[in-house]
């Protein structure tokens, strides 16, 4: 075969292989159910045949993900992992982020490695707080959401309800594509508004394995329920009023993340996930193409690149071991393959990558635009750091996210204020912690910002255990913030402000702190809304 022949070929399978993947990140709060959800997807998708397992995982962090001291503590998950599985044809890659309320910016930045977002809501609660944050990123990321309502065999809102709930929330218009027959107590099946099947669903003990399911058309399906006729007409008219407006749905609109499929279900008693599933995956999107730093497209098929979007620090407390965690932007990926990390343009050759099923690793033999590998102890990466083979590319992605929480640090031993500049560096290198001078300090001290509150203390004993000083943190008054461009005439407005305070972090990113809400609000009008970043590409 002639060489030109061969590549084509290779490109076509790249192309092929990137089509049948679904990079996607569950966006929800605490408790919405997004560990059960994870279970059954893995449960109705093949790749494990009973649910428990990653349920007791969480229950038993202690045992089983112990490589932090402060997860052990508090028997919470600080780190995201990638979780694989295969359906019909379609690998799935759903990036792992962490549940605890305490969130960090590691859970927004794997939304960036996302193609796709799955928001999971509460029936009871609606749009939660975490959920809005990280809609946020996908809003500026414009990744199609799609949406699952949990818990609909307990009390809560109204399914209409639940709609303009998230409308007025997010702004985002829902489009159903599922319907709960009944809800609470009643809650009996789902009606698949794409197909027009009822689904008549029984619980399992305990959710264990997929409920018992027996699929009827509309009218046959409502015969066969338990419900009032008062009830059914409800239902029947709900379903009239909804049952268009899926194949109505603007599919730019969709991908942009402008509006979102609705489904309905129960993860804990495997109600309505068949029909979500089903549609999941030809709704998800397959990998899109990354701009590079100039803004030009990286095309799938172009020669291997990609980003670190993740960094975890000893993940193994007896080596101090690292893992960079990369999304694939284009090329096959071999092990083995000698890649060159575009900052430094130093080589590394990727001879042990990784694919991690919860905790346990595989090693990886190849993987495809959308796929994530892991790579150990890989020296210099960073978050963000760009990795190509060939054609050389630069992107810059990950951006600044805005912290939310803010400590003053300083060494409590006088002397060793250098290890504490250092140490405190390159934590910010790692995307761990923000680190500013303190806005008018006095030199021994440093200003650090996180997006979740629990980072302080990855940060303190991070310090304590690898870099030997001990924090001394005092509470400061800064309600928020916001990333500024390095224009000197809206900096000096800023700084004229008694309730507003302009610094840098240590890469020199100018930053303005408030004191209140109030604050922002004057902010605005003085400088302009848009001139005050949640979030900032570099
Ligand atoms: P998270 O990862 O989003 O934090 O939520 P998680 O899946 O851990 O679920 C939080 C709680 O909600 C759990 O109860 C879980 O069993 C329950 N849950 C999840 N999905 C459903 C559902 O569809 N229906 C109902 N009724 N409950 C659901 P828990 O009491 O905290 O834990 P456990 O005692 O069940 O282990």
């Amino acid at each position: 075969m002639a060489q030109s022949d061969t590549l084509t070929k290779d490109k076509q399978e790249i192309i092929e292989e990137a089509r049948r993947r679904r990079t996607f990140a569950i966006i929800s709060h605490p408790d919405a159910g997004k560990t059960t959800l994870t279970e059954k997807l893995l449960l109705y998708g093949g790749a494990i045949h009973e649910a428990g397992s990653i349920r007791q995982r969480k229950a038993n962090r202690y045992a089983a993900s112990d490589w932090m001291a402060i997860e052990k503590d508090r028997g919470i998950s600080v780190t995201s992992s990638v979780l694989r599985f295969e359906k019909d044809n379609i690998k799935f890659n759903l990036l792992d982020t962490p549940g605890h309320k305490d969130f960090s910016e590691d859970t927004l930045r794997t939304l960036v490695a996302a193609d796709t977002a799955l928001m999971v809501i509460d029936v009871a609660k609606g749009v939660e707080e975490q959920t809005e944050k990280l809609y946020e990123v996908c809003k500026m990321r414009e990744i199609p959401i799609i949406t699952f309502v949990n818990k609909c065999d307990r009390p809560g809102l109204e399914p209409l309800e639940v709609i303009s709930n998230v409308e007025n929330q997010l702004g985002i218009e829902p489009i159903p594509a599922s319907w709960p027959l009944g809800y609470g107590k009643d809650f009996q099946g789902i009606y698949d508004l794409i197909g027009k099947q009822l689904h008549l669903q029984k619980k399992e003990e305990h959710g264990a394995k997929k409920a018992e399911t027996k699929v009827y058309g509309l009218e046959e399906g409502l015969e066969k329920a338990v419900l009032s006729d008062h009830e059914k007409e409800k239902f029947r008219e709900e379903v009239m009023l909804t049952e268009d407006m899926m194949a109505m749905m603007d599919e730019e609109a969709f991908m942009n993340g402008k509006c979102t499929p609705v489904f309905f279900g129960s993860a804990l008693n495997n109600f309505g996930l068949d029909v979500f599933l089903n549609y999941f995956g030809e709704l998800a999107h397959p990998p899109q193409e990354y701009r590079d730093a100039e803004g030009k497209s990286r095309k799938l098929d172009d020669g291997f690149s990609g980003f670190v979007f993740k960094m975890q620090a000893n993940m193994n407390p007896d080596h101090r071991d690292c893992a960079a965690f990369i999304r694939i932007t284009s090329g096959k990926f071999e092990r083995g393959l000698e890649v060159t990390e575009s900052n430094t343009g130093r080589k590394v050759k990727m001879s042990t990558p990784h694919t991690l099923m919860g905790d346990e690793r595989h090693i990886l033999e190849e993987a495809y635009p959308g796929d994530v590998v892991s790579l150990f102890n890989p020296g210099s990466f960073r978050i963000g750091t760009t990795i190509y083979s060939d054609d050389p590319v630069r992107f810059d992605v990950i951006p600044l996210f805005t912290p939310e929480h803010f400590m003053k640090a300083s060494s409590k031993d006088p002397f060793k204020r250098k290890q504490l500049r250092e140490g405190l560096k390159q934590l910010a290198e790692e995307g761990v912690v923000h680190v500013f001078e303190v806005p008018r300090g006095v030199g021994n001290e440093l200003l650090l910002g996180t997006v979740g509150a629990l980072q302080f203390d990855v940060v303190k004993h991070r310090m304590q255990t690898e870099y030997n000083t001990e924090l001394h943190m005092s509470a400061v008054s800064y309600h928020a913030a916001r990333w500024l461009d390095e224009d000197e005439e809206i900096i000096e407005k800023l700084e004229n402000s008694y309730s507003t305070h302009v610094t840098k972090d240590m890469e020199g990113h100018p930053i303005v702190l408030f004191d209140s809400a109030y604050a922002i609000s004057q902010a605005e009008e003085k400088v302009g809304a848009e001139n005050l970043y949640k979030f900032k590409q570099n």
